[in-house]
């Protein structure tokens, strides 16, 4: 539900009262009583306060801000865009902390906002998102940035409406971060980014402690949505004009595993495909080692499934990849490809690198090269390897030397590219379906949009595109996009 459609379920609570100890029951109710303090400050003042949501991190924090965007929209805020926010009366940072530079960002930009508050008291910070799982960050915001007026976790980012009363009403610094949960509260508002695509959630957290990685640390363990949810979730998505679907878990191949009636990813997909006004479906991410033929099946034979898998490698070496927890091997992976391949020939594929895991050695990089050359992905996220703490391979020893990394990352962003690029042309002179999604910032007689395998093209159009799928002749591939003209 957007926000318009929660105002009516907001004016008929009553807020004399205690509030209820029910979920979600017990968000409207805060949620309504935040708006009469909200209408309290517009009497006074006779402005509307504005909100920024700056993201940092994946596509669970992005749909995460479109819950706190559907929220803020409800109390009554002005939503302005992300280069607005020095001059927003509420700022919220989504924080993300998988590398330590998405933290460092963070805190940078923090210390800016201390300085615009101190001319400006009524400015409300708050601070949300993974970063805010990790206790050291919370005790140095407590400690070093005790301007930040709230502090909530993922695990009760549901809790919004009601931290968010607490705040505005009593003009106190509200922190609020749990260890885990169990729980998964729906049935709040959310505003969408853009009208025609959205991302849904089909699980939360992770379970699969790859050594290196933080996040199941700081977003808990798997659960599962219900399918029913996910399908009723979609079909009001469908309805209120959205084409593409992109289904969102760390590891979406162990879908439904712990629900009382277990259910396979492919057979959720099946059912997503069913839908009716829902063109496009999108996943991720998926992990290597539970991909299942069943998948490849339904991928092959479903025409929505857009023919692009991310699948992300880490590594080339089946040593790193064992001392990383992966449970596949450098053979399995290409074993996994080449199937994938037999299925759908066309299909986009493109991946996850890290350089410099603790005792990568030189032949064990150029085992990541081979895989590199072998697949040819159609694009690759590379990324330095970062040390987080908590994690296994924070304390492994061999930690690799920055100018081994640099020089190793450099040599494989090379290789990446060339292989995209090569990819890319190979398309040239073809025509293909493009959802398109903007007009181009650059120059307005163009619209922008997306092929299947995600690719971005420019071709002549006007703002009465967008959203709609059409097709394109793809005329010359320029680095990682295309410009095009309808046919
Ligand atoms: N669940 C997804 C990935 C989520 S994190 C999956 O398993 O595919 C996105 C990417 O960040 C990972 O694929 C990995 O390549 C990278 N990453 C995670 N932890 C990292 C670390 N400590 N240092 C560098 N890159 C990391
Ligand atoms: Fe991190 Fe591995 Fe889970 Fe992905 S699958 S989120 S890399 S632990
Ligand atoms: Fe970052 Fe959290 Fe996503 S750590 S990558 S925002 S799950």
């Amino acid at each position: 539900m957007n926000a318009n459609e929660f105002d009516k379920i907001i004016e008929n609570i009553d807020i004399s009262g205690e509030a209820p100890d029910t979920e979600p029951e017990r968000q409207y109710f805060f949620l309504a009583r935040a708006v009469r303090v909200m209408n309290e400050i517009m009497g006074r003042t006779g402005i509307r306060p504005t909100a920024v949501i700056k993201t940092f991190g994946c596509q669970m924090n992005a749909r995460d801000s479109e819950k706190l965007t559907g929220i803020l929209k409800c109390v009554g805020y002005k939503i302005l865009p992300e280069e607005a926010e020095e001059e927003a009366d509420f700022v919220i940072y989504n924080t993300c902390t998988v590398r330590e530079n998405a933290n460092l960002k963070v805190y940078g930009r923090l210390g800016k906002l201390g300085h615009i508050k101190e001319s400006r008291h009524d400015m409300m910070i708050a601070l949300c998102g993974c970063m805010m799982q990790e206790p050291d960050v919370v005790e140095k915001i407590k400690k070093d940035y005790k301007f930040v007026d709230m502090v909530f976790g993922t695990h009760n980012l549901y809790q919004f409406p009601e931290l968010l009363y607490k705040a505005l009403a009593q003009r106190q610094s509200v922190i609020e971060v749990w260890d885990g949960t169990d729980r998964i509260v729906e049935e709040l508002p959310v505003e969408r980014k853009y009208p025609f695509k959205s991302g849904v959630n089909i699980m939360f957290g992770c379970n699969n402690f790859c050594s290196y990685c933080i996040v199941p640390y700081v977003r808990g363990r798997e659960r599962s949505r219900k399918p029913e949810d996910i399908i009723e979730e979609i079909k009001a998505l469908a309805d209120d004009g959205v084409k593409e679907v992109m289904l969102l878990g760390q590891n979406v191949n162990s879908y439904g595993k712990g629900l009382d009636e277990p259910i396979t990813f492919a057979e959720l997909l099946r059912q997503v495909c069913k839908i009716y006004g829902i063109e496009r479906v999108r996943f991720m991410t998926s992990h290597p080692k539970d991909l299942s033929d069943e998948l490849i099946e339904v991928m092959a034979s479903e025409h929505k499934v857009c023919k692009h898998l991310h699948l992300p490698l880490q590594s080339g070496s089946s040593r790193i990849l064992k001392e990383m927890n992966r449970h596949y091997t450098k053979e399995d992976y290409l074993a996994l490809v080449d199937k994938i391949r037999a299925a759908m020939p066309e299909i986009a594929l493109t991946t996850d690198i890290i350089v410099g895991f603790p005792g990568e050695t030189e032949e064990d990089f150029k085992e990541t090269m081979d895989v590199v050359s072998r697949v040819e992905f159609d694009s690759a996220f590379t990324f330095i390897y970062s040390k987080r703490t908590g994690t296994p391979a924070a304390s492994m020893e061999d930690q690799v030397p920055g100018t081994t990394v640099k020089d190793r990352f450099g040599r494989l962003l090379v290789l990446v590219q060339e292989k995209a690029q090569r990819k890319n042309r190979g398309l040239s002179g073809r025509t293909l379906p493009v959802l398109v999604e903007s007009i181009n910032p650059q120059d307005s007689s163009l619209v922008s949009g997306r092929l299947e395998n995600n690719s971005v093209v420019h071709f002549p159009g006007n703002e009465n595109l967008i959203g709609q799928i059409v097709d394109v002749r793809l005329k010359e591939a320029k680095g990682f996009y295309y410009y095009g003209e309808r046919v």
